[in-house]
Formats: C-alpha cells, structure tokens, sequence
C-alpha cells in the first residue's frame, strides 16, 4: 500500500481554499466577493450557507450571476457603509500581502469592495505566492483615449504594455474600459507604485492592491491549507 500523500490538482486546491473561507463569513453577514476561479469555489461553498448570510456584493458581473444562480442576494455597493470581510482571488501575492490582480478584469471593481471592507481574505493556490511583484503581466485599466500615452509611460521604466483582446477587439471591462497587461516590471515598492501610476491621466484603476492588500492569505499547498496573515 503506497503511503505516499496524493498530489493535488490546482483546481482542487481552489477548492479547498474557497471552502476554508467559509470560516472568516460571519452569520447575517453581507459578504464582499471577488472575481475568478478561485472565487467561484467560494461562491459555490458560500451556496451551502445561504439561509445563514444576508446576501453579498459583488466585484463583477460574471460573479454576480453565480451568486444570484445559487439564489444569494446581491446588493449594490451603495447601498452598505461596510462589510466585515472579502474574499478574492490574486494572480500575485507577496510575503507582505500585496497582490497583482486582474487577471480576469474586474480589478476596479474588486478594489471598490476591498475598500469598502475590513478584512481582505485572499484564497489563492501556492503558484500565486511570489517574492516580488511583476512577473504576471500587471493588469492597468485604463480610459481608451490614454492608452498609449500610458504605454509609453510604462516603456520609460522597461515595461511592455500589451491592449488586452477578446475575439480580436479590444476586451472591455464591466465598466466599459480597456485593460493594458504590462510586462517586464520588479514591482519593489507596490505602495509607490500604486500611488504614482494612479495619479496617471487616464488610468482608471492599477491592478497593484498595496492600499487594500490582504489581511489574511489562504494559500492552497499540497500539505493544506496554510494560513498566512499580515
Ligand atoms: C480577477 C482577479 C482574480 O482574482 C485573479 O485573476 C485570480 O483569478 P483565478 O482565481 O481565476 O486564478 O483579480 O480580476
């Protein structure tokens, strides 16, 4: 009989963090939910609570349909002062809980929720933990007429910013904006970074989360669920 531990798939260590996030929702919550895979797991996980929250609300359409499908409430941000906790997904995280995200496009959405929340609680599988930012391409949403100027702000500091397609068009986010995925960064100072390139014309939302950087990491690893917080 082999004693060996099984290895886990990604999709299976999305699940398991998505479940142990369960335990940072508190009864009669609104709870703040991110976009993504990861997520996804959550959402469904989130499913078998449903009688116990009051509802949620969301960073994307795409989550809100799940949330509504399982029949939890989605309440505009608006209409809450604050949430206790939100959970997303990141495509990066540092040992200091700083992210990248926007991988699936929702950053300014994702953001607005962190920031109207206590407690950021970031699931993600163990390919996610880096030392330092910038190896995943940094999602930037931007205002069309910006784009290249933007760009070319980026080309001064090395980077390479690519227009995200989809279907050969540009993408457009739930806000109606584009998305440049910028290569070739060392994000060393993510709180710097944050403030300088937001301050750019144009730019809509950096998908560098050091303002609203996570409280607590679930970080999905072969030997379980490891608990990281900052
Ligand atoms: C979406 C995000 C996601 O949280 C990020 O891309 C991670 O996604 P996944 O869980 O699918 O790996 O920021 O805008």
């Amino acid at each position: 009989m082999s004693t060996s531990t099984p290895t886990l798939s990604q999709d299976e260590l999305k699940t398991r963090v998505g479940q142990a996030a369960l335990d940072y929702v508190l009864p009669g919550d609104i709870v703040g939910v991110g976009t993504g895979s990861t997520v996804n797991k959550f959402i469904d996980a989130l499913g078998t609570m449903k009688d116990r929250i009051r509802g949620a609300v969301s960073s994307s359409e795409a989550s809100t349909a799940r949330l509504k499908a399982l029949g939890i409430e989605v309440f505009d941000a608006n209409a809450v002062e604050r949430l206790s906790v939100y959970v997303d997904g990141a495509d990066e995280i540092d040992p200091r809980g700083h992210m990248i995200k926007g991988g699936g496009a929702a950053l300014t959405r994702e953001k607005i929720v962190a920031a109207l929340s206590d407690r950021f609680v970031c699931i993600a599988d163990e390919s996610k933990w880096v030392p330092v930012l910038g190896a995943f391409p940094l999602p930037v949403e931007v205002i069309p007429m910006a784009a290249q100027q933007i760009a070319r702000r980026f080309a001064a500091w090395g980077g390479s910013a690519r227009l995200r397609l989809k279907d050969g068009l540009p993408l457009l986010t739930d806000n109606g904006q584009q998305i440049l995925d910028v290569t070739g960064l060392q994000i060393t100072d993510p709180l710097g970074f944050e403030n300088t390139v937001n301050n750019w014309p144009g730019v809509v939302t950096v998908g560098v989360f050091a303002h609203q950087k996570a409280h607590v990491c679930l970080l999905g690893t072969a030997a379980g669920v490891k608990t990281v917080t900052f």
